[in-house]
């Protein structure tokens, strides 16, 4: 079995990693396990994960409405009243089935209840198994700023399993692609170049392992973020604002967390050409291959100036200064780097003139 350390949790792979956590369920002994999904992976993922456990474990279901929108701190009360109302107590624990939304709250849920109870992820998103359940960031959105609040704490262990994307649809699954493409970008010039060339789904299992080690190895030398740890933002202090922004504007109109972030990585890499002297063929060669997967979108002049007002309350503000990830190389990023405003207004605009026949 494959089996991918981090600080200090682990990611399973295969077939196997089924039989490993049915052994350390039961050698916990838990009073209660609470699965929580949302309507999708209750349908698509929640039999087949329980077909497979082996034993007998006093299992409840909770279940949440899916989306972006409600990664909420009124959703986390509605399950901790669940929790209590279902007997729950310390020795009980949570079973995060679902992508990066399930991830994402059900450990800050976990961690928060009775000052904390066990947790695991079985992330069932390309997202979620590339970024979102590893590496122990938990945490809700709070009005329109993401992850404002959360906790760092790592489950006890994470299970990859690519069956559970065969449900997924394309829009969700090109969403998780866009943190593998960053993965690359920050770290692993050849793992790009593999990206870019030819992604073949029959082999996604190789890149969702390298995708995860990439992951694991920063978030083992920096888990609080202290340093290292920020070059897994490179994209996202633009495409979280993008992300918040294209939220408000309601279900029609909203961004995928991956479709938003890979905005954000063409313009810091617009940024990175002007501040870290990228060459202009590695920004050439990353805007046509994001474009290529997906797709230009339009941001007007007000989209952008709502944007970048959300941009300055973005959570990587220390001291009131924004500092963003950008590269020097393709896999070689640089941290806290200082921009001016007509750079990022400059940014908008290099992204705006990439439109198809413009
Ligand atoms: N903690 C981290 O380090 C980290 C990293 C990256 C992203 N994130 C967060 O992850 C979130 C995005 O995660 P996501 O893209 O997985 O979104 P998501 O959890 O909203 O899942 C996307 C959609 O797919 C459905 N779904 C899930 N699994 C399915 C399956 N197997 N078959 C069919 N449908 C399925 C869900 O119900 C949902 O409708 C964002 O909130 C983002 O901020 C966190
Ligand atoms: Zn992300």
């Amino acid at each position: 079995m494959k089996s991918i350390k981090t600080a200090t949790s682990f990611v399973l792979f295969g077939e196997e990693s089924y039989q490993k956590l049915s052994g350390i369920l039961n050698d916990k002994n838990y009073s209660i396990i609470f699965v929580l999904v949302d309507e999708n992976t209750h349908e698509h993922c929640l039999p087949y994960f329980m077909g497979n456990l082996e034993g007998d474990f006093p299992f409840e279901i909770i279940e949440i409405v899916s989306g972006e929108i409600n990664k909420t701190l009124e959703t986390c009360s509605g399950v901790w009243e669940a929790l209590s109302e279902l007997g729950a107590d310390r020795k009980s624990a949570m079973i995060n089935l679902g992508g990066g939304v399930i991830t994402d709250m059900g450990g800050f849920i976990a961690s928060c209840f009775k000052r904390g109870i066990d947790f695991y992820n079985i992330p069932t998103t390309l997202l979620a198994m590339v970024d979102a359940s590893v590496g122990g960031k938990t945490g809700v959105d709070l009005g329109l700023l993401k992850n404002q609040i959360g906790v760092i704490i790592e489950p006890e262990v994470v299970i990859v399993d690519q069956r559970y994307l065969t449900t997924l649809d394309q829009r969700q699954f090109k969403s998780g692609f866009a943190e593998m493409l960053k993965h690359g970008l920050i770290s692993d010039a050849n793992y790009w170049n593999q990206l870019k060339e030819n992604f073949d789904t029959s082999s996604i299992i190789d890149a969702i392992q390298t995708s995860v080690q990439i992951k694991a190895t920063v978030v083992q030398q920096d888990p609080r973020e202290n340093g290292l740890r920020k070059i897994l933002n490179f994209g996202h202090t633009i495409g979280h604002a993008i992300e918040s922004y294209f939220l408000s504007l309601g279900e029609d109109k909203m961004l995928l967390h991956g479709e938003a972030i890979a905005i954000g990585m063409i313009m810091e890499t617009y940024l990175s050409t002007i501040y870290c002297q990228l060459e202009p063929e590695a920004l050439k060669e990353i805007s046509e291959i994001i474009l290529h997967h997906f797709g230009w979108v339009e941001i007007s002049e007000k989209d952008k100036k709502e944007a970048i007002s959300l941009l300055k309350f973005d959570k990587k503000n220390s001291h009131g200064t924004i500092k963003y990830v950008l590269l020097e190389h393709i896999g070689s990023p640089v941290i806290d780097v200082q921009i001016k405003d007509n750079d990022l207004n400059d940014a908008f605009a290099y992204y705006h003139q990439l439109q198809p026949n413009h």
